[in-house]
């Protein structure tokens, strides 16, 4: 019996196509598919292995950490620190980066991830995810530092995402399209079933927590304002919403069906530049959107071609079908 392309299978085909490729990449995301296995299978058993609840510790960011939280960002490490493909790590739970250890070999890539997004879900039994960027160490640097890092969203050498949802799923993009594997749990393999994901340029659904309506800035008030006024607004027609706070499920709901995901810029905390962070959210994120056909923007920019300043810097983000995220932005400059 034939199972279908795994993952495994898929990514070695894929660099295959390329001349100069070494094996070595393949090899890196067949790690993070390992953690991903893992996290999937840690966050299963919940309750049953005491893993749910708080830390009582708080991240670089203010924000009081999961128990979760801290155990995947060790399943990612621990996963990937061995084999010689990167150069270093950096993640949502780590103050600094992380230099992979003397005792192993050292190799040319960058991972920075969020180890568990939607973590706020997780004791509530709702969808989280986990969150990857795969960069270049830049070239002639064995020890890189933070600056290093700091590397547009358009230099990812792959993006991706693991949804521990009722399936478990994985979906990448090394900048050809976009495709989604289901998790077979009886034989622990990823498989393709969702090849080639596409967003439709259309949607009726809108996504963005209304409780910071207040704090809204005056093209986001407009845009909510017409999509809540349906067919007798100046749309026209109807729209639903959607807001499940884990980044992971919307982005992986707008791949499917397509919709407007938007943590927009507001005025609740002004020394945020938004909610969600550049280089383990936004960038990876924003690179499987506009790699699926969508548009990724903060309604002032593409958020793949701004300049990190900073390793958990945050970024205002407008995602999914193309016709909604280049209105909204066109109401930016309308202003
Ligand atoms: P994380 O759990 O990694 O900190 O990320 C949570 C993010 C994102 O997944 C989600 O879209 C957003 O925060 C939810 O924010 P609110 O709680 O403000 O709705
Ligand atoms: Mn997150
Ligand atoms: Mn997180």
């Amino acid at each position: 019996m034939y199972i279908g392309t795994t993952v495994t299978q898929f990514i070695i085909e894929e660099q295959r196509k390329l001349s100069n490729a070494s094996g070595d990449f393949t090899s890196l995301l067949n790690d993070i598919v390992t953690a991903c296995k893992v996290i999937s299978n840690t966050v299963d058993q919940g309750a049953l292995i005491g893993v749910l609840g708080s830390a009582g510790s708080e991240n670089v960011q203010g924000e009081t950490q999961k128990k979760l939280d801290l155990i995947t960002n060790d399943v990612v490490i621990k996963s990937n620190e061995w084999a010689g493909h990167l150069a270093a790590m950096a993640s949502e739970e780590m103050d600094d980066i992380y230099p992979i250890p003397e005792q192993f070999p050292k190799g040319k890539y960058l991972l920075v991830f969020d180890p568990l997004d939607g973590s706020s879900n997780i004791d509530v039994n709702i969808s989280v995810g986990t969150i990857f960027s795969i960069l270049r160490c830049p070239d002639g640097i064995s020890n890189p530092t933070a600056e290093d890092f700091l590397q547009e969203g358009t230099k990812q050498v792959c993006a991706g995402f693991a949804l521990y949802g009722p399936s478990t799923l994985m979906v990448l993009t090394t900048g050809n399209g976009v495709n989604g594997f289901t998790l077979d749990k009886n034989i622990g393999e990823f498989v393709l079933t969702y090849p080639e994901m596409k967003v439709p340029e259309d949607t009726n659904e809108f996504a963005i927590n209304a409780s910071n309506d207040r704090f809204w800035e005056e093209p986001v008030k407009r845009y909510v304002d017409e999509c809540l006024a349906g067919d007798t607004g100046p749309r026209g027609r109807n729209f639903n919403m959607r807001w499940v706070a884990s980044m992971v499920a919307e982005v992986y709901r707008i791949l499917t069906r397509g919709g407007i995901f938007m943590y927009p810029k507001d005025t609740k905390d002004p020394s945020k530049a938004g909610k969600l962070r550049l280089m383990y959210e936004a960038n990876p994120m924003s690179f499987i959107i506009e790699q699926a056909g969508g548009v990724s923007h903060t309604g002032r920019e593409r958020i793949m071609d701004i300049k990190p300043t900073d390793l958990h810097q945050r970024v205002p983000v407008i995602l999914g079908s193309k016709n909604e995220v280049d209105r909204l932005v066109s109401y930016h400059k309308d202003q």
